[in-house]
Formats: structure tokens, C-alpha cells, sequence
């Protein structure tokens, strides 16, 4: 099967006004009832794993062929066919997919990448792995992803530029398009870190359609998980022969050859089958996050919050919905008290942690941005009951007045 965001309508159920949850139930077999709640409250993450995750592995472990083999391999298909990418290299997690993208690039030793403070640290601490130096620019204040301009700014100054790393924060893809135009002016790579962004496209194109690579996570809480898990995706056979060199200790064909230096990097036959159940469910989770973030944004217009933008052309995958507030932690703790779970990402920009603080980093937006954003409950199984009871706390708080 065919999983394409680009041919959506086939695999978005149509009928009736069920809840999301209910259509993903019927369109996946899995089995209901799981609520977002625990005890009295709405969670803001809630992994769902069903009869097809578990009969997945189940066959994986009475074949005893757990370790990387064709589990891996369809994997691999089927998640590069739904990105509509050449290439695709599963990985043991979403650093590692980062991490061993940046070796495979061959970049020269020490030189820079720009990238968002605003990000998880894993962003900035894959090309440092790599032995390349992060650099953090600012972020746009209306969709919080790395802002060209600032970007701009930095090629224009420094010649020790070697590649752009963007992040696709929240799942909002970032404005690709002229990042690509700035990567080709500089003559720099350009890299997506998508571990937030299954299937988000722009233009309706696929992330990957204007960059050398996209890099995915699979930890539990992203739109889709494998457990722990990456993947990298690319349209360059070079990189990708490189990449799988990188995950699997430099091997070469024959199973002792080792022509390069390489980590054992590689996904499991058991992770990879919960991936393919995975990503069947996919596109209805995608559904369903976009109708819950639908919800929050008309219910919420006259809230005192700010609530999510989404460019023209830049479709969103909701792996957050997050609002800002100046009085983000009061409005927190206003919640709990109601039952819903929100949580920050994150608390502090790359910049000002320990391993960062000497980075070159000019990113005041960034900084406030951390002191004021807030994610709410927006996954598939927040259902209509428990996104009103999201919006109703929400639109309660009255803050310092
Ligand atoms: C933006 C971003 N980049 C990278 C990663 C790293 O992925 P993983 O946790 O699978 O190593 C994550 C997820 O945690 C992430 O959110």
C-alpha cells in the first residue's frame, strides 16, 4: 500500500460527524476506548499502540529476526514512498538520523551551521557531534521557526558557513523554500530537522523537495513513533550510500569491510514493524490533529492567549498546538487546576545551556519566546469533550487581572 500525503482524500474518512478518534479507530482497527485522560486529566501526549503495532511484533519476534533486516528494509520503502523520497535510512533514533547526516555531508572540519536556538538540544548537538560548530540565529516571531533573514545576515557576514539546519518546530513547516534559495546563493547545504513534522508538506510538496535531507524522530510522543527511532531521507544516492556506511560502522558490502569510520546507528526489525503500523495510522492522526488545532484556534480567538499561525502554503501537522502568553506559567498552573495537562517547549533557548554558551547566538525573539509558550493537548485522542474542556480553561484565565 501506498501511504501519500499528496493523495490525502483517499485515506481521509468522509462520512458523517464522527469524532476523529472514532474514524481513526475505524480506519485502523485499533481498539477503543483509550482516552486522553488519566484519572481527571487531558494529557498532552498519549501514544496509541493497537492490534497492528502488537501483531507486528509479534511476528518479528517468532521469526527471532529482531535486529536490522526486512522489517528494516520495508520500513524504509514505505516510509521514503510517503515523503515521496529516493532514499530512506532508518536510524536508532532521530539524533542519530541528524547526527550521521552531517558526517555523510562531508563537511569541512569545524565549519559552521546556522540554526534555531528555539529547538530541542538535539538540533545543535548532531552537528557538533559531527565536529561542525552550531551557530543560532534568530526565529520569526509569527511562526517561531529560524528566520531567513537572520540567516541571511549571518552568510552575508561569515564565510565559514557550510550548512543551514532548519527545524520544523511543532510541526509548522519552516519557509524551506527560501532557505533553499539562500542555501544555493551561499553555496551551502541545507538540512530539515522534521522530528516534528511527519508528513507536513509546502505547497504541497513534500519536506525534502527542496533540501539535501530530512531527518525524522520516532520517540513515542512524535505524530508517529517506532518506540525509540529516525529515519533520514534524501533524493542523493551518494549521501544515502554514505548514510548507510555511517549507521552500520562503515561497512562496505561484504559484512567485514569497513572502509569508513561509522557508529552502530541502526534501527531494530522490532521498532521498524511498529513503524509500518505506524504509519498506516498516519495520515487520520494528521486529520485529527488539524480538526483539534481547527477547533482551539476559533475557540480561542478571543482568549487572552496568542494561538498558532499557519503561512499559506505551509501545511501543519500539529505535533504541538502551542499558544503564548506573557503570564505563560500562571495560565499553566490555571489549567492543571482544570484538568489539562499543557507543558513548554521548551523552557530555555540552546544558547543558554552549559554546552552552549560560548556559540556564537543573537536571538532575543527566541529568548522570549521561552519564557512565553505553551502547548495544549491537541493528539488524536483528544476528543470534541475534551478539546471544549481545553478551550473553556483557557478562555477562563484572567491572569494578573
Ligand atoms: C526538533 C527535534 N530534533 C531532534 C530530536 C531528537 O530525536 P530523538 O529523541 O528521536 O533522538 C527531537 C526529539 O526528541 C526533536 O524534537
Amino acid at each position: 500500500m501506498a501511504y501519500s500525503p499528496y493523495n490525502k482524500a483517499a485515506s481521509v474518512p468522509s462520512e458523517g460527524h464522527d469524532t476523529p478518534c472514532r474514524q481513526i479507530r475505524a480506519q485502523t482497527g485499533a481498539e477503543p476506548p483509550h482516552s486522553s485522560r488519566v484519572g481527571d486529566v487531558i494529557r498532552v501526549a498519549d501514544p496509541q499502540l493497537g492490534r497492528a503495532e502488537r501483531a507486528a511484533v509479534d511476528d518479528v519476534l517468532v521469526s527471532g529476526d529482531l535486529a536490522d533486516g526486512e522489517e528494516v528494509r520495508a520500513f524504509e520503502d514505505a516510509f521514503g514512498s510517503f515523503v515521496d523520497a529516493e532514499h530512506a535510512v532508518a536510524t536508532a533514533n532521530g539524533t542519530a538520523a541528524l547526527h550521521a547526516t552531517f558526517e555523510a555531508l562531508d563537511l569541512p572540519a569545524g565549519a559552521t551551521v546556522v540554526t534555531t536556538p528555539f529547538t530541542f538540544v538535539a538540533s545543535a548537538n548532531a552537528p557538533r557531534f559531527a565536529g561542525l560548530a552550531p551557530r543560532f540565529a534568530d526565529v520569526d516571531p509569527e511562526t517561531y521557526a529560524l528566520d531567513p533573514d537572520a540567516v541571511e545576515r549571518v552568510l552575508e557576514r561569515d564565510d565559514d558557513v557550510a550548512a543551514i539546519l532548519v527545524v520544523h518546530l511543532y510541526g509548522l513547516p519552516a519557509d524551506v523554500r527560501r532557505f533553499a534559495e539562500l542555501a544555493e546563493a551561499y553555496d551551502v547545504a541545507l538540512v530539515e530537522d522534521a522530528a516534528q513534522a511527519h508528513g507536513a508538506t509546502v505547497d504541497g510538496r513534500p519536506l525534502g523537495t527542496w533540501s539535501d535531507a530530512v531527518c525524522y524522530s520516532f520517540y513515542p510522543t512524535k505524530n508517529m513513533t517506532t518506540g525509540e527511532g529516525g529515519m533520514v531521507t534524501t533524493d542523493d544516492p551518494a549521501l544515502a550510500e554514505r548514510l548507510r556506511a555511517f549507521v552500520d560502522h562503515g561497512r562496505a558490502e561484504a559484512s567485514y569491510d569497513h572502509a569508513t569510520v561509522g557508529h552502530n546507528f541502526r534501527m531494530t526489525n522490532l521498532a521498524a514493524a511498529i513503524g509500518t503500523a505506524q504509519l498506516a495510522r498516519l495520515p487520520a492522526y494528521t486529520v485529527a490533529r488539524r480538526e483539534n488545532a481547527a477547533y482551539l484556534t476559533e475557540a480561542l480567538s478571543d482568549a487572552p492567549v496568542e494561538t498558532p499561525t499557519e503561512p499559506v502554503g505551509r501545511r501543519h501537522v500539529y505535533h504541538q498546538y502551542t499558544v503564548r502568553s506573557p503570564e505563560r506559567d500562571a495560565l499553566r498552573e490555571h489549567l492543571a487546576a482544570r484538568g489539562v495537562e499543557a507543558a513548554v517547549y521548551y523552557p530555555r533557548c540552546v544558547h543558554e545551556q552549559p554546552p552552549y554558551r560560548d556559540a556564537r547566538a543573537d536571538a532575543p525573539v527566541a529568548e522570549r519566546l521561552a519564557d512565553e509558550v505553551l502547548s495544549l493537548p491537541v493528539h488524536p485522542q483528544v476528543t470534541e469533550a475534551d478539546r471544549e474542556t481545553v478551550a473553556d480553561a483557557v478562555r477562563s484565565f484572567r491572569g494578573g487581572a
